[in-house]
């Protein structure tokens, strides 16, 4: 049994997603969620789902070692990132070689680094008349959004398109590709 655990800062709706397409596997199953914020929707969407869900300070993320101790807890094998803001500290790329993947609701290298998150990438996506978007899935390393890319998919951008349609797009393409991108990495499958 491989035990994945999420981490989430906002809504989580990747969070649910994933847990809910694993909630019947019998190799991998989300065995815990964290969180850098206790207001926030992910906690309700995944406690309805009987996973529990706990909150570290950015502090206690940035030592590590809380969060270190918490992932022991729950046995967990395999870090996934669904809309997580905070950067992972060097303690827990150690202690997760190759063990920790993000998705980044763009095509890398464009509309990466530093500020480059939720709506505010759909916003720079717009404003540069871009003729598509879309998602990566990657490996974590200390850079932001430089690990190794694991999976892309695009989708178009109309010159009408607002940054809350594109964000619709990519979210769709979300849905449909981590939790699979997920299982082949797990299992091969
Ligand atoms: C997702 O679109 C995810 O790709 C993005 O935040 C959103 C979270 O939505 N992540 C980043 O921007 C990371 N740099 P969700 O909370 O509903 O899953």
């Amino acid at each position: 049994m491989k035990n994945i655990a999420i981490f989430a800062s906002g809504s989580g709706t990747n969070a649910e997603n994933i847990s809910k397409y694993f909630a019947d596997n019998k190799n991998i199953r989300v065995v815990v969620v964290l969180s850098n914020n206790k207001n926030v929707k992910v906690h309700e969407r995944v406690n309805k789902l009987g996973i529990p869900s706990f909150v570290f300070s950015r502090d206690e993320f940035a030592e590590g070692t809380p969060v270190i101790n918490k992932l022991a807890d729950y046995a967990a094998d395999f870090i996934v990132l669904a809309g997580f803001m905070n950067k992972i500290p060097e303690t827990l790329l150690n202690a997760f070689p190759n063990k920790i993947i993000n998705i980044h609701p763009a095509l890398l290298p464009k509309y990466g680094g530093k500020g480059m998150f939720g709506m505010h990438v759909h916003e720079a996506v717009v404003a540069a008349g871009e003729k598509e978007s879309g998602i990566t899935i990657h490996y974590i390393n200390e850079a932001y959004d430089e690990g190794a890319i694991i999976f892309q998919a695009s989708c178009p951008v109309l010159p009408t398109d607002s940054p809350e349609d594109v964000a619709a797009k990519v979210h769709a393409l979300e849905y449909e590709h981590y939790p699979h991108v997920i299982e082949e990495l797990l299992t091969g499958r």
